[in-house]
């Protein structure tokens, strides 16, 4: 028997209805499909158009798919962590908003703040506490982008998209697990890829809505570069630690933000593009959504014990990237 890991026994996702289109974008701002689809890759993103709704609804629901797919009863489950960069306030955290809206009563929850990289940060800290004894714990990102996407911006509104998507970690001891992570940050990043306003140094006020400070902020040329860079950094560290070659490697599950970013760090190492999960042109960027939505959409066509590379690169800067073995 080997040591207790945490496996990955089911994922599940939910994305809104509604479409939002390039040829939508193009009757908003001044941008074009062809621009798009040939500087990011995105042809449409959904949006949750229900004021009412949050991004712990999205979560929700992937939460309430997953434990029915799982067969879990929602008081078997020890602990929720949620990835958000888009919280439903800033307190209480959105773990425990989903966990209410699921029903979860057992355990605990609480949320991490890590923009793009959230869900990996999430998933590594999970698989910890399994490692440390809980049984059954949930990891979801869920991101209603939109909600801080001003739609006047041209460079950041073609970008996001809103979604959530979850997976379930259980022990095990067959190797079938989530084996390791690279962890990075470096918070002198942080004017280049942020929410100004609506915490605690820019509080909000009638100025902060004035110049819009509310919405998200991004320098795309110069954080393109410090993703590409970032992600073959932790991703080599990952193998060389690990003792993989790129042919070990069955699925690289990189973080949608742009589709010449994705296609910077597979050509890196050279991974064909058969092995590259891409679903960027139906979703845009959900934040921490993007990595779970890949696993859920290509869960039929993993196999049992097949190699996965994980990787992000977000606001912070956060990135980092996993390894880890599917488990069924
Ligand atoms: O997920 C978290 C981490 N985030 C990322 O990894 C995102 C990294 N950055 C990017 O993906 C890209 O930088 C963007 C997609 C945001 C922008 O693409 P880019 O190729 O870096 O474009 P750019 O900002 O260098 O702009 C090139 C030109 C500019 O015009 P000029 O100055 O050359 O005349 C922009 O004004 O494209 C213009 N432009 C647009 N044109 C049509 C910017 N946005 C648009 C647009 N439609 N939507």
């Amino acid at each position: 028997m080997g040591r207790t890991i945490a496996k990955i026994v089911g994922v599940a996702g939910y994305v809104p209805e509604y479409r939002l289109t390039n040829a939508e974008l193009e009757t908003m701002v001044d941008t074009n499909d062809e621009w798009i689809r040939t500087r990011t890759g995105i042809v449409e993103r959904r949006i949750l158009k229900d004021k009412t709704k949050a991004s712990s609804d999205m979560g929700a629901e992937a939460v309430k798919q997953l434990l029915k797919k799982t067969g879990t009863a929602p008081d078997e489950v020890d602990l929720l962590i949620c990835a958000t960069a888009t919280p439903d306030m800033l307190f209480p955290d959105t773990a425990n908003v989903i966990r209410d809206k699921v029903g979860i009563t057992s355990g605990f929850g609480f949320e991490i703040s890590a923009a793009c990289s959230g869900f990996l940060y999430a998933l590594t800290t999970g698989a910890r506490f399994v490692e440390g004894g809980l049984k059954k714990v949930i990891v979801v990102g869920a991101d209603k982008m939109s909600s801080i996407v001003d739609y006047t911006d041209r460079s950041t509104c073609i970008i996001f998209g809103d979604a959530a998507a979850a997976v379930m970690l259980e022990p095990t001891d067959d190797g079938l697990g989530i084996i390791d992570s690279v962890l990075e940050s470096d918070g002198s990043g942080r004017h280049l890829l942020y929410q100004k306003a609506g915490g605690s140094l820019h509080p909000a006020t009638h100025e902060t809505v004035e110049n819009k400070e509310h919405f998200i902020y991004q320098e795309g040329r110069a954080v393109f570069k410090y993703a590409i860079n970032g992600m073959v950094g932790s991703i080599k560290q990952v193998l060389e630690r690990n003792g993989l070659s790129k042919e070990d490697i069955h699925w690289l599950v990189p973080h949608q933000a742009n589709k010449r970013i994705i296609d910077g760090v597979a050509n890196m190492f050279d991974f064909p593009k058969e092995k590259v999960m891409v679903n960027i042109q139906k979703y845009g960027n959900t934040t921490t959504a993007t990595i779970p939505l890949c696993l859920w959409e290509w869960e039929d066509k993993l196999h049992k014990g097949d190699n996965l590379i994980l990787t992000a690169f977000g606001g912070g800067f956060t990135w980092g990237a996993t390894f880890l073995k599917w488990g069924y």
